[in-house]
């Protein structure tokens, strides 16, 4: 059984990323994936992102020293074969309250300087992007971003894109968004 794990970066507890989310986790369930998601928003974070201390560098551990809940957020993504980033486009960019978790990869990653390589529990599994936004321009330098990370991490890489979604909630009027995320999640392999 494939593990499926779903990052919601949006602040709106039932918007339009909840509601893709929310699609999406019903065909993966119903294609025997197990999925957990977890609402960055609904996080405690002891740091601002980040510090740029490099403790992770230090130690043979895939494990960030702040010890909060986004700690426990990198356990999950170690355990999980799928690992889903959902957000809403924020000013061409993801929200804030999901790059809060994305740097704190820092962490998955062992760098070796002398030899330009590296090691990270990330190899081999799939990155998916749920990205919506209001209308449709800066969706794809977002999906780019993503989609530079999985390359960089040996990832596969899918994404389901969602312009003119429009404000939160208005996401179900868009014509055949349910049959577009069912795909999305088949194309996944989830099962
Ligand atoms: C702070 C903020 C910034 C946004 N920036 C953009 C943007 O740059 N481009 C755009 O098309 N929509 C933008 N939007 C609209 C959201 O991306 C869009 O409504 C999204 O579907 C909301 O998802 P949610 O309901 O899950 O939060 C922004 C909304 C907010 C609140």
């Amino acid at each position: 059984m494939n593990k499926v794990l779903i990052l919601n970066g949006s602040p709106k507890k039932n918007g339009n990323t909840a509601k893709l989310v929310a699609w999406f986790s019903e065909e993966a369930r119903a294609k025997g994936a197990s999925v957990r998601i977890i609402r960055a928003a609904s996080l405690t974070f002891k740091a601002n992102g980040c510090s740029s201390c490099r403790a992770c560098q230090k130690s043979a551990r895939y494990e960030c020293v702040i010890d909060d809940d986004v700690k426990g957020v990198l356990k999950e993504m170690q355990k999980a074969d799928v690992i889903v980033f959902a957000t809403p486009l924020y000013f061409y960019g993801p929200s804030a309250q999901l790059k809060l978790i994305i740097d704190r990869m820092f962490s998955l990653y062992k760098w070796d300087n002398k030899t330009n390589t590296f090691t990270s529990p990330m190899r081999g599994k799939t990155m998916g992007l749920i990205l919506s936004a209001y209308e449709d321009i800066g969706l794809k330098i977002v999906e780019d971003s993503f989609k530079l990370i999985a390359d960089y991490s040996e990832m596969k890489f899918k994404s389901l894109l969602v312009p003119d979604a429009r404000e939160s909630g208005d996401v179900e009027d868009i014509k055949g968004i349910r049959g577009r995320v069912k795909e999305f999640a088949q194309s996944l392999k989830l099962g």
